[in-house]
């Protein structure tokens, strides 16, 4: 079939028939907020790198939950930011019962109930140095963190977490973390594995956000090459036969290809985390009046559905749906 009698431009001749040929959408249910967390009360600091983020006290981040929610929003993930204090090479913070985490979950679950309360599991945050596992002789040990990781993840269900987001990339741990869930009786709770998450320079302003930057190396030997493709399909096929119930791709927007690929390959719900240093790009060129920052912020929302995404993790999340 050839033009004349095929016009392309037919079904973009009117905003009407755009409307009604259009491929993908986004709401408010795609979205996912990430909320920082910190230790005190009355404080939101405002994040150098991340301009208009911030980071809350728990206080605060209960009323920013509750008001998300109200927002339409239907899950956030809870970073929390450690004193250097609490941080040593055993994870022992990660596991306190009364830790940040485990007081921001009750917190938040029992402020807005219908609010899904995802949490981050991954032990840089904790760790004095700055990776997210055990470190000996400058190695990041595999098993030995799997074994703090499984605690952590059911640390959290106590609490009331509804969802488990693991982002350590450790070999096993959605396996170990699934029997610990299953053992201890939290057979619904979810499990959203970081499948591929690629060694990305993209992740800078978020380990300002949380002073997490590793304090030696890099997060190469387990954190996936950024050359890899194949690998991708094959780290979240793993995890899909350990029990993860939805899978991720991070960073989002260089990484579309792989987006799709896992649409392609995978029959579980797939995640894309539009990460800090994504954010970031967008302000600054915003800032400096290079872009139009809500046309680009929407334009790369759709994207990320368009390659295959049903889940989206972006700090743009409020804002996009109040677009919306
Ligand atoms: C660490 C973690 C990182 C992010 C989420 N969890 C950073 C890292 O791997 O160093 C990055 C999120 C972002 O950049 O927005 N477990």
């Amino acid at each position: 079939m050839m033009y004349p009698l095929y016009r392309n431009r037919r079904l973009r001749a009117s905003a009407a028939m755009r409307d009604l040929v259009r491929e993908t959408s986004l709401s408010a249910n795609d979205f996912i907020v990430p909320l920082f967390i910190v230790e005190g009360s009355k404080t939101k600091t405002a994040i150098p790198s991340m301009p208009d983020y911030f980071r809350f006290s728990l206080d605060l981040a209960t009323a920013e939950a509750k008001r998300l929610y109200d927002l339409g929003v239907k899950g956030v993930l809870l970073f929390v930011k450690v004193d250097d204090a609490q941080k040593d090479n055993t994870g022992a913070a990660a596991l306190n019962p009364d830790g940040l985490m485990q007081r921001s979950i009750r917190a938040i679950k029992k402020a807005v109930p219908e609010l899904l309360v995802a949490t981050d599991v991954a032990l840089d945050p904790y760790s004095s140095f700055g990776h997210d596992g055990i470190v000996k002789e400058d190695k990041v040990l595999n098993d030995a963190t799997v074994a703090i990781l499984s605690k952590m993840a059911l640390s959290h269900a106590e609490c009331g977490a509804d969802m488990l987001a693991p982002s350590d990339m450790m070999d096993g741990r959605i396996l170990s973390i699934r029997q610990a869930l299953e053992k201890a009786g939290y057979v619904n709770t979810a499990i959203m594995s970081y499948s591929a998450k690629y060694a990305s320079a993209f992740y800078g302003p978020f380990r300002d956000a949380l002073d997490s930057a590793p304090g030696f190396g890099d997060k190469k030997t387990y954190q996936m090459d950024v050359a890899n493709r194949k690998e991708a399909i094959t780290e979240t096929i793993r995890d899909i036969e350990e029990g993860a119930d939805i899978v991720m791709v991070k960073p989002g927007m260089a990484y579309l290809d792989i987006v799709r690929d896992l649409a392609n390959e995978v029959q579980v719900p797939i995640a894309v985390y539009q990460v800090s240093g994504e954010y970031a790009m967008l302000k600054a060129a915003a800032a400096k009046g290079l872009l139009d920052h809500d046309s680009v912020m929407m334009e790369q929302l759709i994207a990320f559905k368009r390659a295959g995404a049903s889940i989206i993790v972006s700090y743009h999340a409020e804002h996009a749906i109040s677009l919306l």
